[in-house]
């Protein structure tokens, strides 16, 4: 089997370099190991940045997300039960759309297969060979067969646990890891959300974040230990917990209902570089983990293909490397940029555990400021819509 881009992973990012590609005349096979039914029930992100949004509309993959999706023109914070609101639209003239992640990548799969290309889903022994050759390939097993896919470039976009990444000698990659002392217990509720917007909440019980799918379906976050075990949570547990965090004294209503799925997920930030080895070029949450708290992870994914894809069109035209070297300096200014992002939006809601009363008080001290200040809460807002896809400052350095 042969084709020019091997992609590894059917998530955000290995879908939309498949259609990014597609526009550029570049075929591309998508591999992954999951069932096409799993991945498009797989609960995880749900805010798209006002550059993401664009990038799908250009590429006419919005139908559905211009009918169904929530468009967001601010988010709200609580600073101990009270709220503020910092309005995206007015102090950026751009906005975030609420679309699940499964949504987009149900979107993307379809629109895909309605052209011909192909995904395989559930592909067994995944492997990368000769990625330091201009021929590499994938070699994998397919309804019990063995396939080699000779290919020119292959994409590494199968997510934090993928073969790609862990392929390449560590020797050949800087790694920065940093887990934090908390996690995230999500819950999916059948229940009307009663704010048209976001509250990301902090407390001295700990972060809450109030967030919604659709009209009838919330979607709830409570940081909880690192450690925790997802039985000692009951639905009751939760909606009373969530009902303590968040700001249900300021006119705000937390409706209950049916929980449909909850699961808990732990906290890091995470980065390698290069993003690249050879002909094996890594992309999204197989290069760089980020804490929830921005909103950011799936964004990122796709900012990286968009450059990604302009770098395979340039050596499948030219057959010169220049753009796929550059790949990885390319996208580090913005990976870092996000990395201090959720870092700073992380550091200011949640409740650390070894925080003294001098640490609590500063941390107050911030985040009343980012809400009172215009300036500090432009710089906010233009980091939470999303900067520009690509180099943010060409003049600097890598
Ligand atoms: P992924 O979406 O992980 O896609 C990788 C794909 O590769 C998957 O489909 C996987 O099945 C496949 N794959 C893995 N190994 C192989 C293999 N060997 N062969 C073939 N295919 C393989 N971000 C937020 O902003 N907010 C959130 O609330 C949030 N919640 C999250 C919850 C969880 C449990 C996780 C894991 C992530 C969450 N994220 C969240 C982050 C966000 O979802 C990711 O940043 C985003 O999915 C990155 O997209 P990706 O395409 O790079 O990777
Ligand atoms: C959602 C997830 C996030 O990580 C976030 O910061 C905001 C909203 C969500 O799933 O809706």
């Amino acid at each position: 089997m042969r084709t020019q881009v091997g992609i590894v992973g059917a998530g955000p990012a290995g879908l939309v370099l498949s259609h990014l590609l597609a526009a550029r005349g570049i075929e591309s096979v998508v591999l992954e190991d999951r069932s096409r039914a799993y991945v498009e029930q797989r609960v995880r992100a749900g805010v798209l940045e006002h550059p993401t949004v664009e990038l799908l509309r250009q590429h006419g993959l919005t139908e559905r997300l211009d009918r169904e999706a929530l468009v967001h023109r601010g988010v709200q914070i609580a600073i101990d039960g009270r709220r503020h609101r910092i309005d995206f639209a007015d102090l950026t003239g751009k906005w975030i759309t609420v679309y699940g992640q499964q949504e987009v990548v149900k979107d993307l799969i379809a629109a895909r297969l309605a052209t011909g290309a192909p995904i395989l889903f559930e592909v067994e022994d995944v492997r990368v060979a000769d990625v330091v050759t201009a021929r590499p390939a994938v070699e994998f097993v397919h309804e019990g067969e063995p396939v080699r896919l000779a290919c020119d470039v292959i994409a590494g976009c199968d997510g934090f646990h993928g073969i790609c990444r862990p392929s390449i000698p560590p020797s050949e990659l800087q790694v920065h890891d940093r887990e934090h002392p908390f996690a995230w217990l999500g819950v999916l509720a059948k229940a009307a959300p009663t704010t048209e917007e976001l509250i990301y909440s902090r407390h001295e019980r700990g972060f809450a974040l109030y967030s919604m799918r659709s009209p009838e379906v919330t979607r709830l976050y409570l940081q909880v230990p690192p450690d925790e075990d997802i039985a000692e949570w009951s639905d009751d547990r939760i909606w009373t917990e969530l009902t303590m965090r968040l700001p249900t004294t300021d006119g705000f209503e937390l409706l209950d209902g049916p929980v449909i799925e909850k699961s808990i997920t732990g906290m890091r930030s995470f980065v390698v570089a290069p993003m690249r080895y050879g002909r094996l070029v890594l992309a999204g949450d197989a290069a760089h983990i980020v804490p929830p708290t921005g909103a950011k992870g799936m964004n990122l994914a796709i900012a990286d293909v968009s450059v990604l894809a302009d770098a395979v069109e340039h050596l499948e035209r030219t057959g010169d490397e220049s753009k796929l070297d550059a790949y990885s300096a390319t996208c580090a200014q913005r990976v870092w940029r996000v990395q201090q992002f959720s870092w700073w939006m992380t550091s200011m809601l949640h409740r650390f555990p070894e925080h003294d009363g001098f640490q609590r008080q500063l941390q107050h001290a911030e985040l009343s400021f980012v809400v009172h200040s215009r300036a500090a809460a432009t710089a906010l807002a233009e980091n939470y819509v999303g900067l520009p896809f690509g180099r943010l400052y060409p003049e600097e350095a890598p």
